[in-house]
């Protein structure tokens, strides 16, 4: 192995950890070679009402896909994530919930969640919640949002969990596709300082004329502030909660049965609703929970996303839960009031496993180190990465000032559509190199193929593909399999594409280098270009709009628009700030361009497309090597592009 920049597992970890690099690499070998029998040992780490005798029937074929897991086997994710705790103590602490403000404490034990849960279960089905039928949840930070998760579950409603930071026309068109009756929401979020008006976006979400599903709107009442009330639709959580019944039997579901919806952005087209599965989904999020961050029992373990999203579910709720975790919760951000909160909440709550995004540790690293003087991180062991390529130097502060250079780092690579962890590091066993997410967790093969789908050897850069599947993999999108089949299984026939590129080193690591597709990554957000593109030329003054991501310190990447106006209209300052309050208002916050630069033509082919990796390098300030320009059909536009293009250093 090259020993450059490569930092051993620390001696302690790799002694006392669940996997070390021996066991790692013949279990590894045993997923690949014998997935049946690998897999049929641990799906029994979570309780099945009726116990599978089927493991795996897959297939990657498009003209034949199959995605089945456990298939004939029947179980209720809440129960495995709570009922099944309650014999070994019901007082063990589940949630710790720290508020925006620090003064703000909770704590529920696994018994408290376990009623809350069964009751909100009973609320849903009181207010006419089937078996089967899509329940929106757009939610602060608040142990309610978990209990309004793990109650769909109970029930086998899947949830669909829209991130608060989201607008009313986002929060409409997720609502619409999975034609919900029920939204389950809160008065009012608090996150940094500021109050998020969430029941206010329900409201102008449910003006939207194709909106006709939603039947119930259930508010958690959070801050207490004035808001807008519909009699007969509105009804507060709390008054339906104290007549609910504790008592609630799990709703039996068969592995293959859909827990949950979550939208996330692709290259093209609306936001798609990946549709996840019961069983093999809390198999794979228990297993890689405990396997990845090297869980024991009793420890506290902080993930600082949003429930939003899909870490979120995978590592905020049903792994952790499923594994009997202790999770701290934390409604608002960990940099405010000030870069010193994450330090001071890992020492308040002796928190032993942290999970998080290069971008917050770049933003705390641009406010500088002194910040973390008064830490001690004296109970820290492990630290993970997650959401976007972290760079080798936000690694090596992230390990000398939160990790104090005794904390292994787990970089994961993984999506939405992945369900849980795919190429991580794990704490005990892999030696890790700044930047790489290293190896493939077990049952995962991936590889790197070129554009025409040749599978590349060695150490080399392509395509990311995987060649199998794994038991937490999306089984389609919701409404539209075809675009499923198409969108991950046409690109390289008989092979899952990522959208992802990579590249492979000399010791086999992998160095995730970022999409290879019109997605981009904004603070670890995923969107796509098209529908801020889209969001643009809804503006009665854009005549066409083009977007590109481009190199961001702390954002990783930021949004780079290029945006032509309608004939007679003159650019100015106050149009731009305009476009970008217009973005936010149509998609939310993440959306917002950070530079619009305006353009009098784009490049386009001679049939029209747009030719975007000129835009990308315009953007990107790398001007001096654009490459061929002779099938633009007037290659004049790149010079004035060049010409007016934004300094952004
Ligand atoms: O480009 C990869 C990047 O995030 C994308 C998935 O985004 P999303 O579905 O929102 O899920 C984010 C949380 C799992 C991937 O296609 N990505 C995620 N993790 C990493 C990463 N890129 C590099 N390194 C990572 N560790």
């Amino acid at each position: 192995m090259s020993t450059q920049s490569l930092y051993k597992v620390p001696g302690d970890i790799a002694a006392n950890a669940l996997i070390n690099n021996e066991q790692y690499k013949k279990m590894y070998q045993e997923s690949i070679v014998n997935p049946d029998g690998f897999w049929r040992e641990q799906g029994k780490r979570i309780d099945w009402i009726k116990p599978y005798t089927k493991i795996k029937q897959t297939s990657f074929d498009d003209k034949d896909l199959s995605i089945n897991w456990f298939y004939d086997g029947t179980l209720n994710a809440s129960a495995n994530c709570l009922d099944r705790h309650l014999a070994d103590g019901s007082d063990k602490i589940a949630i710790i919930w720290e508020g925006d403000d620090a003064r703000d404490q909770r704590t529920l034990t696994y018994g408290q969640l376990h009623d809350q849960v069964c009751r909100f279960a009973n609320v849903l089905r009181s207010q006419g919640v089937c078996r089967g039928d899509v329940v929106t949840i757009y939610m602060p930070m608040v142990p309610e949002t978990a209990v309004a998760m793990l109650a769909c579950a109970r029930i086998g409603a899947i949830h669909s969990v829209v991130f608060g930071g989201f607008s009313p026309d986002s929060i409409a068109s997720r609502v619409n596709d999975g034609q919900s009756r029920v939204i389950i929401t809160a008065d009012e979020g608090v996150r940094g300082g500021r109050s998020i008006p969430l029941k206010h976006n329900v409201d102008l979400a449910l003006e939207h004329p194709d909106v006709q599903c939603v039947e119930k709107v259930i508010v958690l009442k959070r801050t207490g502030s004035d808001i807008y009330w519909v009699e007969g639709r509105d009804i507060w959580w709390h008054s339906l909660m104290e007549l609910a019944s504790e008592h609630c039997p799990p709703e039996e579901m068969g592995a293959e049965d859909p827990l949950f919806l979550l939208y996330t952005s692709g290259s093209t087209g609306n936001p798609k609703g990946v549709l996840h599965t019961t069983g093999g989904y809390l198999v794979y999020a228990a297993m890689s929970h405990e396997y990845v961050f090297d869980y024991k029992p009793g420890e506290v373990y902080w993930c600082t996303a949003d429930v939003g999203w899909i870490t979120g579910h995978s590592y905020m709720v049903y792994g952790p839960f499923a594994n009997g975790a202790t999770v701290l919760m934390h409604e608002g951000v960990p940099n405010y009031p000030s870069p010193a909160r994450l330090g001071e909440m890992i020492d308040r709550h002796k928190v032993n496993i942290l999970y998080t995004a290069p971008t917050l540790v770049r933003a705390l690293m641009a406010e500088g180190k002194e910040h973390f003087e008064e830490y001690d991180g004296s109970s820290l062991r492990i630290m993970g990465s997650v959401g976007e390529p972290i760079n080798p130097e936000a690694w090596r502060w992230y390990h000398e000032v939160i990790g104090h250079e005794h904390c292994p780092i787990v970089d994961t690579w993984w999506q939405t559509e992945t369900g849980g962890i795919l190429i991580t590091p794990l704490p005990g066993a892999t030696d890790t190199k700044p930047g790489s997410a290293t190896r493939p967790f077990f049952g995962v093969k991936p590889a790197l193929v070129d554009n025409q789908g040749n599978i590349l050897e060695g150490a080399n850069e392509g395509n990311l593909v995987l060649l199998d599947s794994w038991p937490g993999q999306m089984r389609t999108i919701y409404g539209d399999h075809d675009r499923f089949v198409l969108t991950y299984f046409k690109t390289f026939r008989g092979m899952y594409f990522t959208g992802d590129g990579a590249r492979r080193d000399e010791d086999g690591y992998y160095w995730i280098t970022g999409r290879v597709d019109d997605v981009i990554n904004v603070s670890g957000h995923r969107l796509g270009t098209a529908e801020v593109e889209s969001a643009l030329v809804a503006h009665e003054k854009v005549a066409e709009a083009a977007v590109v991501g481009y190199p961001h310190d702390i954002k990783g990447q930021g949004i780079y628009a290029y945006v032509t106006l309608i004939h007679d209209t003159e650019p100015s300052e106050e149009l731009r700030q305009e476009l970008r309050q217009w973005v936010r208002k149509e998609i939310g916050a993440l959306a917002t361009p950070d530079l619009i630069q305006w353009a009098s033509g784009l490049p386009k082919t001679r049939s029209g497309k747009i030719m975007r990796r000129f835009l990308r390098k315009i953007a990107a300030n790398e001007v001096t090597n654009l490459g061929d320009a002779s099938t633009l059909a007037d290659p004049a536009v790149i010079d004035t592009l060049i010409e007016s293009r934004l300094n952004r250093s």
